[in-house]
């Protein structure tokens, strides 16, 4: 266990929202992870392309990250690995990159990429399941996520939560990257959740009430910054464990 001091927070950087007394409902995700897995197998060795228009929400969150030489840092659903590498950069020889994915595929391409890197000596990467992660308490400095934390239905999410949390050191911080659901859904909103309902298996992800999640899995966002992409709201939040 770490006996690190959690640093403090500053109070001028919070942007806070009004967190509703009732907390609202995110849709919910009806496919199962079986289907979730063979589906990300299957995209694996052209998602980059699919999927080129996230890329600048990526680099934003590592930004705001700002990982530094020597941190252990943890990526949850690295995908291709797109932002493994800039965090195996960053970090240094002395750091450690660790990443998980439920998907062999992305798993394989991942790889690939990072022996091409010359940076396996920083880099760990394996299959599981973000619901349970295979790493003791305190282990890391900061933990990633990006385009992830909406594809887990809603008993999900403070799960997954609740794991980064767990490996997390109390000094450390957490970057989300995700979809989020504004108060009041506009036309894009709205639409992208028609299709998921109707489409739970090609639009597996749908908008989530990014900011109320972290505050209730204990921690405390320190820096929002707001995105659209195709008209969907993006959300990119650093937040720190609290208590
Ligand atoms: C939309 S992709 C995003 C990939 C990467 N973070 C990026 O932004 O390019 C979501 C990733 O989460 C992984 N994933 C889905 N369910 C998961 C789970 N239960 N545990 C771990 N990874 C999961 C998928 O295999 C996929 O690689």
């Amino acid at each position: 266990m770490s006996g690190a001091r959690r640093a403090p927070l500053n109070p001028t950087i919070i942007l806070m929202e009004d967190t509703p007394a009732v907390q609202p409902e995110a849709t919910r995700v009806t496919r199962s992870k079986a289907q979730a897995k063979a589906n990300y197998d299957r995209l694996s060795k052209f998602y980059d392309l699919i999927a080129a228009s996230e890329k600048p929400y990526i680099d934003l969150g590592l930004q705001i990250l700002g990982l530094e030489t020597g941190e252990t840092v943890l990526e949850i659903g690295f995908g291709t690995g797109r932002a493994i590498l800039a965090m195996a950069k960053a970090i240094g020889d002395s750091g450690v990159v660790c990443g998980i994915d439920i998907s062999e595929g992305m798993l394989a391409t991942a790889r690939e990429k990072v022996q091409q890197a010359g940076v396996s000596h920083r880099v760990e990467l394996s299959c599981e399941d973000a619901a349970a992660l295979p790493y003791e308490a305190y282990a890391f400095d900061a933990v990633f996520m990006s385009f992830t934390l909406e594809l887990f239905d809603n008993p999900q999410v403070p799960v997954v939560l609740a794991e980064c949390r767990r490996v997390l050191k109390d000094s450390g911080r957490i970057c989300v990257v995700a979809l989020s659901k504004p108060a009041h859904s506009g036309i894009a909103v709205r639409l992208y959740e028609w299709a998921h309902r109707q489409f739970p298996v090609l639009v597996d992800c749908r908008p989530i009430y990014l900011q109320n999640e972290l505050y209730a899995a204990g921690f405390q966002p320190v820096n929002i910054i707001k995105k659209s992409m195709w008209g969907l709201p993006v959300e990119i939040v650093l937040a720190r464990p609290v208590g």
